[in-house]
């Protein structure tokens, strides 16, 4: 029989009826069955009398994974629906009438800005070996503001930079390093792009906890 799924075993029917509220991180060494759990979590979440019956979104974060999951799946699985993440925030993000054609900013663009980003707060401000850190440091600095949600430079000087260990930022600096997001997201939003693919996420949470439709 192709597309048969191997019966879930000890440990992994314990998983398979996890809470079905809140979130849940499951673990598991190579080969314990993480992939196979995710279909039959999806079915199970799906199946009438469940507190969210009906169809049920299985989110990858790359394509490959959902052509191999959409291989395994079993035909009777028909309310788990496979996508990769960034499809379906694109698509979401659309349906609430919040994506023009043509406007995540791609990583070149992204790193040009940027770059321009920095260029332009370093001549208005005063001089300061800050600016003199590696491109590296910036892109990655914006990346993990913007996939964090700090819209805010009081935010973002109160906030622990969790993940950010060993690339030290005094406290001082913040009002610098946010002033180069905020010139970033300028010039992005001069280009026409509302999203790089680290904000994007965000955006799809702050529509979502406004969104009333079933
Ligand atoms: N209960 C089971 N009985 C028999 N075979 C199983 C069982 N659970 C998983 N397998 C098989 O073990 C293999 C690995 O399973 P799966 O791909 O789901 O694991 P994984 O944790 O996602 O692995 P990886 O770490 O490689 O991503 C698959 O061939 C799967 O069919
Ligand atoms: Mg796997």
């Amino acid at each position: 029989m192709p597309n048969a799924l191997p019966k879930p075993l000890r440990k992994q029917r314990e998983v398979l009826y996890m809470p079905v509220k809140g979130h849940s991180a499951v673990l598991g060494t190579a080969g314990s069955g993480k992939t196979t759990l995710a279909l039959y979590r999806a079915a199970y979440l799906s199946a009438p009398g469940m507190l969210h019956s009906g169809q049920t979104l299985l989110l990858t974060y790359n394509r490959a994974l959902v052509t191999y999951l959409n291989h395994l799946k079993p035909p009777e699985f028909r309310n788990v629906r496979v996508e990769n993440y960034h499809k379906f925030a694109r698509g979401y993000l659309n349906s609430m009438g919040r994506m023009r054609s043509d406007s995540i900013c791609d990583p070149d663009l992204r790193r040009l800005l940027i770059c321009e980003a920095l260029s332009n707060v370093k001549q208005r401000s005063k001089k300061s070996r800050f600016f003199d850190r590696h491109l590296t440091f910036f892109l990655d600095e914006i990346a993990w503001i913007l996939s964090h949600g700090i819209e805010t430079e009081e935010q973002y000087i109160a906030v622990d930079r969790v993940g950010r260990i060993g690339t030290n930022l005094a406290r001082k600096l913040r009002g610098r390093m946010f002033d180069i997001r905020n010139e970033y997201l300028k010039l992005r939003s001069q280009r026409g792009k509302m999203y790089d693919w680290d904000d994007i996420a965000y955006h799809v949470h702050q529509e979502y906890l406004q969104d009333d439709r079933p």
